[in-house]
């Protein structure tokens, strides 16, 4: 077994906090989980279980998790070589606050959030620690008390840094290969470009799968992509492929007739059928969503050009509102105007 570099610590035991640090320690590392008490109390009671379309099945039992309530205050040996913050984007300054209050100055923070500008929030947060933006590629949601499933592919991605470099064998050896990039701006650009679909996503209603074939759907994406096109291009930023069309493409490939999109998107379609977005979640418990990090971060990029994004301009808007009817394509085409 791969020696990892040292214990790591899960910064926000939800959906990709408690897939990814459940993984690690199944590659034989010391993982330490901060979550809330009522996701601290479902791990006590069951244990932790990962499992995934590739029929992964994992269980950690409650004896062997190392749960906290609050962030513990590690030292020497016992502190974390490595902390991956997993809280939602509205979540991030405050809980960067708290790492920087207890873990050594110097302590690696890989950012596993959405967005732009999570990385750059929790660095001015917690300027003693070194936070690395981060990028996840998957989709996972909790099925199930203590229950994580990972219902779609995909990798993980940093950017290029000494500590990471330490860790890769035991991301590999925990199935989940990290790709490290010089600079990881494109790929996060990149990311939220698919990202725009979670708006879209809450909003029908659906599972991913049967929202994605959804043509009147996959235009309102379509369009908010367009919009993220412009804006980048107006900024001289070329984000990176991470779907099976280059970025520039990708509008004119989801506004495809079904057959033919079914054809092309083969891969991104390899999703569990009840697999849903986290905001489709957040929307369904009333919670906040992370509609500012996506939407919110076009529509700030958009106006430093001088360009407008009224597409995503709406989203950001409506988000903010409770969702208490799920909206049809036609519906959704025609509030927008596409
Ligand atoms: N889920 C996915 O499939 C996925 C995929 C790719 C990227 N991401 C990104 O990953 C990030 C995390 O998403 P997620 O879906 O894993 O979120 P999540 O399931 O809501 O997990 C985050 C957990 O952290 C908790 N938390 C927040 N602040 C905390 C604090 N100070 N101390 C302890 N716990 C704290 C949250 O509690 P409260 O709810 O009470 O705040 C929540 O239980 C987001 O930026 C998301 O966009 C998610």
């Amino acid at each position: 077994m791969i020696r990892p570099p040292g214990p790591a610590l899960v910064m926000g035991a939800g959906a990709v906090g408690c897939w990814v640090g459940g993984c690690l320690h199944g590659a034989g590392t010391e993982v330490h989980f901060v979550g809330r008490p009522s996701v601290l109390e479902e791990l006590r009671l069951s244990g932790l279980t990962l499992t995934d379309l590739d029929r992964r099945r994992q269980h950690v039992a409650p004896a062997q998790l190392r749960l906290h309530a609050e962030v513990p205050e590690l030292r020497g040996a016992q502190a974390p070589s490595l902390v991956l913050l997993c809280v939602k984007s509205g979540a991030t300054a405050e809980a960067a606050a708290l790492l920087g209050l207890r873990l050594p100055p110097g302590t690696p923070v890989l950012s596993l959030q959405n967005g732009i500008s999570n990385p750059v929030a929790a660095a001015g947060a917690a300027p003693s620690l070194q936070v690395i933006p981060g990028m996840v590629g998957f989709n996972v949601v909790r099925a199930s008390p203590g229950h994580w499933h990972r219902g779609t592919w995909g990798e993980l991605a940093g950017q290029s840094h000494p500590a990471l470099q330490a860790w890769r064998p035991v991301f590999a050896a925990a199935g989940l290969p990290l790709a490290l990039h010089g600079d990881l701006r494109p790929v996060q650009w990149g990311k939220l470009l698919l990202n725009l679909n979670n708006p879209v996503n809450a909003l029908a209603g659906l599972p991913l799968k049967q929202q994605l074939l959804d043509r009147d759907l996959r235009h309102v994406m379509a369009a908010l992509i367009d919009e993220a096109l412009a804006a980048l291009a107006a900024h001289g930023i070329r984000p990176a492929q991470l779907a099976a069309l280059p970025p520039r493409h990708m509008p004119a490939g989801l506004r495809l007739p079904n057959a033919l999109f079914r054809l092309l998107a083969r891969k991104s379609l390899r999703i569990d059928d009840q697999a849903r977005t986290s905001m489709a979640d957040d929307v369904a418990r009333g919670r906040r969503t992370e509609i500012d990090a996506l939407c919110g971060e076009v529509v700030r990029l958009a106006e430093s050009a001088g360009l407008k994004a009224p597409c995503n301009a709406w989203m950001v808007q409506r988000l903010a509102q409770p969702v208490t009817q799920p909206m049809s394509g036609r519906e959704l085409r025609a509030a927008l105007g596409v």
